[in-house]
């Protein structure tokens, strides 16, 4: 069933639910998805999603106008091999599915790290894809200096290359520009009748909650006081803005005025496994 018939029931002109997330991204909201998509206004010019990440909204509604955007460079870099070179990606995927083994692990971790190594695009996007799926419970993080640091994840059988999902992923992307950068340049074109989901790094429900570390910088209480300033001048212009965040009485506090519905979510951020579960988080809207 297409989102546009399960949404909103208007004409979208979306494609068939087939794309999802080639990646596994901390903060992924694959599960958060029904109550995203029911959420959705029910037309828009173009669409943007400017903390794109693993992009789960996204590759569900495969807009046909759209701005994706995050200021992971690997991230962008990753999206940007897919559009253009889909089956140089799947072949170097498939070398590495061959080759898996501890050692080829920590050898290919050791290269991606290495900024001297002048990779083509589809090796470093297939490398991106290969430790993801690979290194420990999926948790692609960095330390100050830029460097993947994770060790190895133990996995039977990891799905290292899935031909379909990046094919996919190859077909919406030919719709959609990419832009690598911080989420206000991102969206600085966008104006009445367009459609900015935000999905930012989340406020800590706890001061030791928190996982900040997409990139080398953070997202902390000043980055979000100024997103949601962002959100309500896009408002202002006549844009159609919906965000998600952890329910706590600080963002509460920064969208007064929007709509904000709190919905539960099974969440598994945190590496013991003792510490996952359900938690409440906010989805708000504005503009429609
Ligand atoms: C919660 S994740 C997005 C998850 C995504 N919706 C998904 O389904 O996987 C937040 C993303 O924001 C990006 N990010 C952090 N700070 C940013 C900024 N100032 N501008 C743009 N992107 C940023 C991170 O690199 C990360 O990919």
């Amino acid at each position: 069933m297409s989102v546009r018939s399960r949404v909103a029931g208007k004409a979208h002109g979306l494609a068939p639910a087939v794309a999802s997330p080639v990646i596994k991204w901390v903060g992924g909201k694959t599960k958060l998805l029904p109550d995203l998509t029911s959420r959705l206004p029910s037309s828009w010019r173009r669409y943007y999603e400017p903390f794109a990440g693993g992009a789960a909204l996204f590759w569900r509604v495969a807009p046909q106008r759209a701005v994706l955007a995050d200021m992971n460079p690997d991230l962008i870099g990753l999206y940007t091999a897919l559009r253009r070179d889909v089956a140089g990606v799947i072949r170097r995927l498939e070398h590495h599915r061959t080759q898996h083994s501890e050692a080829h692990y920590y050898d290919v971790r050791t290269r991606w790290n290495d900024r001297d190594i002048a990779w083509t695009s589809a090796d470093r996007a297939a490398t991106f894809i290969y430790l993801n799926k690979t290194c420990f419970n999926g948790l692609w993080r960095v330390n100050r200096s830029g460097a993947f640091n994770v060790p190895i994840g133990r996995y039977v059988d990891p799905p290292i290359c899935v031909p379909d999902t990046l094919r996919a992923a190859h077909a919406v992307l030919q719709q959609t520009e990419l832009r690598c950068g911080d989420y206000k340049t991102a969206i600085g074109d966008a104006g009445k009748g367009d459609f900015v989901y935000f999905d930012p790094p989340y406020d800590p429900v706890t001061p030791t909650a928190n996982f900040v570390s997409y990139t080398a910088s953070a997202f902390g209480p000043d980055q979000q006081r100024e997103l949601a300033e962002t959100a309500q001048k896009l408002v202002a212009k006549g844009a159609r803005v919906m965000l998600s965040n952890s329910d706590t009485p600080f963002i509460r506090s920064l969208y007064k005025g929007m709509r904000i519905d709190r919905v539960m979510c099974a969440r598994a951020i945190n590496s013991n496994a003792s510490k996952r579960g359900d938690v409440a988080e906010v989805i708000v809207t504005g503009g429609y």
